[in-house]
């Protein structure tokens, strides 16, 4: 809070105010004292005087009255003002702010309404946000649980009446079932994970190390599947050690989903390329793979929250949430993820702050 000023300050105004009323209250006295007085003298009786003093004083206090009234009228105009805006404020009218007026303490309380306004506006706001995500969520949750268990239902429902044509066919249901009630599961799981990282009281368990190696090393374990599923790999992970400061599990999980992803999306046989480097403050690695149609218009909306069709896909099916997920671990991380299309190809980018 700035300090006041010695001539801004209200009491100081007070006591000109009362100055300049009382001086000018004296001069009213004197100047009718001046004009009366003759009339006085011309019959100087005990009573008249009392009468003649009681006049000029009661004149005298008019006088500071009337004259201090109009020299605060301005004032008492605008805390009227503010009052009736902290009214409209406190009735819900948030992020109203109220004119600044001069430099002394009331306008220091009128900067503070504001800002207090401003603050409760921007918090109400969040809040609402922050609710009407969570409806989405429940609402997409609630979808996403139900299709697989109306379709196990469904099986279920089946062997329970015996309508099945042969042990072939009991075994396929059989098998069905327990697909679906892995990918339950699964879908349980992440979205607990995603709703376990949304919520601001999550920790990571942080410790330095080498990414360059980390990624060197969890790479590797992934090139007999690239390789497999007729991906042409091209590696560029730099010779340098990049410190960073990061809880491995969560980091992994993120990198091995960008892997999984390209596994699973991209065009067959195609190439594949994975880029690490860093700039000494920020480390980026870059997963790219080849697309034949674009899963989305804008790639960043591929971290929104998915809904994936159950029967869309029947072999790989994910479950949608795992760059959700990923994008919440990286702002956990202080970093940044994000995607982009360039003619075939769709890259992911991941960027972290290096230690010093
Ligand atoms: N490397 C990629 N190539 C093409 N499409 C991708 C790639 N990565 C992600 N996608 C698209 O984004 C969606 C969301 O990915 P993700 O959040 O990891 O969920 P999941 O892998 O469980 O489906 C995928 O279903 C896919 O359509
Ligand atoms: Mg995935």
């Amino acid at each position: 809070m700035n300090a006041i000023k010695f001539n801004d300050k209200l009491i100081i105004k007070l006591y000109v105010v009362i100055a300049i009323s009382f001086l000018f209250a004296i001069g009213m006295m004197m100047l009718i004292s001046y004009f009366t007085l003759p009339m006085y003298l011309k019959e100087p009786t005990e009573i008249n005087l009392k009468k003649y003093n009681l006049m000029l004083i009661s004149l005298g206090i008019l006088t500071f009255l009337v004259c201090s009234l109009i020299l605060v009228r301005k004032k008492l105009i605008y805390l009227k003002h503010i009052t009736e805006n902290i009214e409209q404020i406190a009735n819900g009218k948030l992020g109203l702010t109220i004119e600044v007026q001069g430099r002394d303490e009331i306008a220091q309380l009128v900067m503070n309404i504001n800002s207090m306004s401003e603050e409760l506006k921007s918090k109400f706001e969040n809040e609402r946000r922050l609710e009407s995500s969570k409806n989405d969520l429940i609402t997409n949750v609630s979808h996403d649980l139900r299709t697989p268990l109306t379709s196990i239902i469904g099986y279920l429902d089946l062997l329970r009446k015996g309508q099945y044509g042969n042990g072939e066919q009991l075994q396929e249901y059989v098998d069905t079932i327990y697909g679906k009630s892995q990918r339950l599961k699964n879908l349980i799981n992440e979205l607990f994970e995603y709703t376990r990282l949304s919520s601001p009281d999550v920790r990571l368990n942080l410790r330095t190390v080498d990414l360059a190696r980390l990624i060197r090393q969890m790479f590797g374990e992934y090139i007999p599947m690239l390789e497999s599923e007729r991906l042409i790999i091209k590696e560029s992970i730099t010779e340098e050690e990049i410190p960073v400061l990061i809880d491995v599990e969560k980091m992994v999980r993120v990198y091995e989903n960008l892997i999984m992803n390209a596994i699973k999306y991209s065009m067959k046989p195609s190439p594949f390329h994975i880029t690490l480097k860093s700039d000494g403050t920020k480390a980026a690695l870059k997963v790219s793979n080849k697309i034949a149609v674009r899963p989305a218009d804008d790639a960043n909306k591929l971290f929104d929250r998915l809904f994936i069709d159950d029967e869309e896909r029947p072999g790989d099916r994910g479950t949608g949430l795992g760059l959700a997920i990923s994008k919440r671990i990286v702002q956990l991380h202080e970093g940044e993820i994000h995607a982009e299309y360039n003619e075939n190809w769709i890259n992911f980018i991941v960027e972290l702050p290096v230690q010093k």
